[in-house]
């Protein structure tokens, strides 16, 4: 029989093309040409992961004609295939299919190893499957009396024939189950790779599930992703309170609980611990896998998280120099934790960057990649500590800040966590000073007729108000001169309007009458307290980001994204106003949704982003804020609404400010006299009576 001749095949969409042997399978082909076709079975014709789209027709581009018939016929393991899993009418095994003649072959996103994950809903970036746990098929030789070598080393030699794998050690409890599972699949075992070189896991026969969890821990809310590992599909997301909180609200009245408790290590570390187990037991219990099955987790947290979930002393972390114990990123087993999982699953912990500046915002870089712009981006995650990471692909710093619970809703008269019933969104009128906001859970606005139906729809009341919310009414506040820039509630309005009422020896804002809006609706009072607390808030965070500023050297910004659940919530505009962060062009202001959840996310699915965070964190500079004395100065000015003394350029040309009586060419002093004569406040001895 005359020898077939080569053939041209050309790949799409990575357009790898060469000549092959006719008869070749699709698949070494694939590989020959180096194009990322995954498999599972090892060209066994069970998993199904290799399924290619062949394309027919001429080609002028390609200068190939491409025929059904330049394929062998569709066969007996493609039809057992199809008949069990099905398989689209249009695809092909790879590992089946041979070449015969010049062919185009499109290789599906979901057949390629390195496929693009694309997760619009959790605001992150596209980014790039790079599996770390990896399940191979093999068929194993039986032992022989003549060839007396252990079942393990045969396993091994298996693996590197079949999958050209190297130097793999083997976890102890994957030998003790070996031979069992040698047994039971007739020699036939599929494994588990972690990171090409860990045998982490054993089956017997095929086997093609393996799930993993990308965990954030923060000071008040522990969330998890369920990922499958094979597709980086998400299949759920559940997050559970940090029982910590009840030995102190924020992080370091955690450490003080560590510091005078001999035991208080043990228990903070126990009851975060014991938090994460369940979580994973709801989100295994709702995707109806088992504990057994998860092989995988990616870790972030702030570091004093990091350290007590890892069993770790924090009390370093809470005085100079911020010593932390490690600062590179972690890969230890999950039963260290005391977590249950597989026995082989292995937890990857992103490292930490500074005293304060944790794997959590590792993980906001890895999701938002300010190393990548060219443009000066700010990244901000808002919580009890605001972390802030400033820079480009030149340079990148990072500082914490302690901005306090204050927008979180705490230290807020009537603050509360964001739930249904607090109010969000605030608008105050400029000329009656009237209020109308909205709430959580409920669509419509306060002065809409349907809004009393439409609470006791929701089954809420007005409860009080969240971070969002108080934001928005001190900045509102302000904008309608009820407040001014030095952030007094200013009593003269009271003869214009009864919703400034006085308040001892202060005023405050009536933003709701009790009930008037069904039962569980209390007085909600914006008092001069409240507006103290966000201006500390916001000076703190303001001044954290304007540290980084200086030592870039630049008086702007070109791009922020706000991070965190806090920070995804702010509406921009509000924030700007209010001196959170630095005037930038309002269309180049952006939530960034859970951004150290998504970055976990995204190490747990990529030991590439793995390698990228680990090489970014260490060329990170980092800011100490509480020893730089520049931070005292920056934070006294930035107690003024939106601040004392740096331009709103960009805010002025959409929204109106009130005039500044501090300073400006109208005050008949000249800029700068004002400021002269005014005294700043000091941080520690401001209090809501300072009137
Ligand atoms: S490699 Fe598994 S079906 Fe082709």
């Amino acid at each position: 029989m005359a020898e077939l001749a080569d053939a041209q095949v050309i790949f799409t969409p990575s357009g790898r093309r060469g000549r092959v042997p006719a008869g070749t399978t699709i698949l070494d082909a694939a590989r020959g040409l180096g194009v990322d076709i995954d498999s599972v079975c090892g060209t066994r014709g069970i998993c199904g992961r290799c399924a290619v789209v062949p394309a027919f027709g001429e080609f002028p581009k390609h200068g190939i004609t491409s025929e059904p018939s330049h394929l062998s016929p569709f066969g007996d393991v493609e039809a057992a295939y199809r008949a069990e899993h099905g398989l689209a009418d249009d695809r092909r095994l790879s590992c089946t299919a041979r070449v015969l003649g010049d062919a185009v072959i499109d290789v599906p996103p979901e057949s390629q190893v390195h496929r693009q994950v694309v997760r619009k809903d959790l605001d992150a970036r596209p980014f790039q499957l790079d599996p770390v746990v990896r399940l191979h098929t093999v068929d194993v030789t039986p032992p022989d009396l003549a060839t007396p070598t252990g079942d393990l080393g045969r396993l091994f030699d298996s693996l590197r024939a079949e999958w050209g794998i190297d130097g793999l050690r083997a976890d102890l409890h994957v030998i003790r189950a070996l031979q069992p599972a040698l047994e039971k699949g007739s020699y036939r075992v599929t494994v588990a790779v972690h990171g090409g070189r860990d045998l982490i896991a054993i089956w017997p026969g095929f086997h093609d599930r393996a799930f993993g969890v990308a965990i954030d821990v923060g000071s008040t809310t522990i969330a998890g992703h369920l990922v499958d590992l094979t597709d980086g599909s998400i299949l759920a997301s559940a997050g559970v309170m940090n029982p910590q909180i009840r030995f102190g609200e924020d992080l370091m009245s955690r450490v003080s609980y560590v510091m005078m408790h001999d035991d208080g290590a043990t228990a903070l570390t126990e009851a975060v611990r014991k938090a994460l187990d369940g979580l994973l037991a709801t989100l295994v219990n709702r995707v109806g896998i088992k504990r057994a099955e998860l092989l995988e987790l990616a870790i972030v947290g702030n570091p004093i998280m990091h350290h007590l979930l890892l069993g770790i002393d924090p009390t370093p972390l809470g005085s100079a120099p911020f010593a932390l114990a490690v600062d590179t990123a972690l890969e230890l087993p999950a039963s260290e934790l005391g977590l249950i999982t597989h026995p082989g699953a292995r937890v990857y912990v992103l490292p930490c960057i500074a005293g304060h500046v944790g794997a959590d915002t590792a993980g906001v870089i890895l999701a938002e990649e300010p190393h990548e712009a060219t443009d000066l981006t700010l990244v901000v995650d808002v919580g009890t500590n605001a972390e802030i990471v400033l820079g480009n692909r030149d340079r990148l710093l990072a500082a914490s800040s302690p901005t306090g619970p204050a927008f979180e809703g705490a230290q807020i008269s009537s603050g509360q966590r964001a739930a249904p019933g607090a109010i969000e969104r605030v608008r105050i009128d400029r000329d009656t000073l009237e209020p109308r906001f909205r709430v959580i859970g409920v669509e419509v606005w306060s002065d809409d007729p349907a809004f009393g139906a439409a609470l006791g729809a929701a089954g809420t009341g007005v409860t009080g108000i969240c971070g969002s919310g108080i934001i928005e009414v001190v900045a509102e506040l302000y904008l309608a001169g009820v407040i001014t820039a030095d952030g007094v509630i200013d009593g003269s309005l009271a003869a214009r309007t009864p919703r400034i009422v006085p308040d001892g020896r202060t005023f405050s804002y009536v933003l709701h009458e009790a009930g008037g809006a069904g039962p569980g609706s209390p007085r909600i009072l914006v008092t001069q307290n409240d507006v103290r607390a966000i201006q500390l808030a916001k000076a703190a965070l303001y001044a954290g980001v304007r540290l980084l500023m200086d030592q870039l050297a630049t008086e702007t910004v070109d791009e922020v994204r706000l991070a965190g659940a806090f920070g995804s919530q702010i509406d921009p505009l509000h924030a700007m106003v209010l001196g959170l962060i630095p005037d930038c062009d309002l269309s180049r202001v952006r939530a960034a949704g859970n951004a150290a959840g998504t970055g976990a996310l995204i190490a747990l699915l990529s030991g590439e982003a793995r390698r990228e965070i680990e090489g970014v964190v260490r060329r990170v500079e980092k800011i100490e804020t509480a020893v730089e004395p520049r931070f005292q100065e920056h934070f006294v000015e930035a107690m003024a609404l939106p601040h004392r003394t740096a331009p709103s350029p960009n805010l002025e040309r959409v929204v109106t400010l009130p005039r500044r009586a501090t300073a400006g060419p109208d005050d008949g002093a000249g800029p700068g006299a004002a400021r002269r004569r005014r005294r700043p406040v000091p941080a520690a001895t401001t209090t809501g009576d300072d009137r």
